[in-house]
């Protein structure tokens, strides 16, 4: 059986003080039943985080390939487990973007996060262009084939996949649920192309883009959305605590 996850993606938000108001918030939800959470806070609160946090993960949103060495400015897989951190975001669009991450080296990303047992959060989703000229089932499985396919089926089984269409990140445009689960079936069954039936259907791929307490529930219903990767409503306590809440997750179930 699949795990089920609600992941919160806190960006680049938040003080040192919000940030452990929010951590001991989201430390005291109810959390549905089976229902495993993470947060992803700034990499200078991670550790705090963590030291807070009984009922969560905490995972960071970046991490370094290489251990150690003259990388100014980085953090390494290898600190961020001896830190205690249990997972780590690989291939958000906005790193893709903005820091110009290649597929290469989001699979260099993936292996290091794997050597020190850091759980993958792999995020991969099509921009507005390629959504709207019909090619996004293709995209996204390049993106899979591109960083991720080289993993052994044991390395690959560690994973996360989160499907995060870049047209409904931070935009309040979301995904419909056809469109969502439409996606997730292609994923899942492109994992079982490459690694058969059983681990496909054990992989949790996880949905992101403007998912909020209107929207979650239908989302999370989808036979093929394991949860979500949420950036926005995880930055408000009272609509993260929707998320994670059993009536989110049961009353379409
Ligand atoms: P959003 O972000 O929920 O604010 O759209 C999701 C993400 O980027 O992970």
């Amino acid at each position: 059986m699949r795990s089920k996850i609600v992941a919160g993606n806190w960006k680049m938000n938040l003080s040192q003080i919000q940030a452990q108001e929010l951590c001991r918030e989201v430390n005291r939800m109810n959390i549905g039943p089976g229902i495993e959470v993470y947060i992803f806070p700034p990499m200078l609160y991670v550790s705090d985080c963590r030291n807070q946090s009984t009922a969560v993960k905490v995972g960071a949103q970046n991490a370094y390939p290489e251990d150690n060495g003259a990388y100014t400015g980085e953090v390494s897989m290898w600190q961020l487990k001896e830190a205690g951190v249990e997972a780590v975001l690989i291939g958000h669009s906005e790193r893709r973007e903005y820091f110009r991450e290649s597929n290469e080296f989001l699979k260099q990303k993936l292996d290091a996060a794997l050597v020190h047992g850091i759980k993958p959060f792999f995020c991969c989703g099509e921009p507005l262009e390629i959504r709207e000229n019909g090619t996004f089932l293709d995209y996204v499985k390049k993106q899979l084939e591109e960083s991720v396919f080289h993993l052994s089926a044991e390395a690959f089984k560690q994973i996360v996949i989160a499907y995060e269409p870049i047209w409904a990140i931070g935009t309040g445009r979301t995904a419909s649920t056809e469109q969502a689960e439409e996606m997730h079936v292609a994923i899942r069954s492109r994992i079982s192309e490459q690694y058969g039936k059983e681990i496909a259907e054990n992989t949790s791929v996880l949905y992101g883009g403007s998912c909020n307490p209107g929207n979650a529930q239908s989302l999370f219903a989808c036979e093929n959305v394991d949860g979500g990767l949420i950036g926005g409503a995880s930055l408000k306590a009272s609509e993260f605590a929707v998320l994670v809440s059993e009536e989110t997750w049961t009353i379409l179930n």
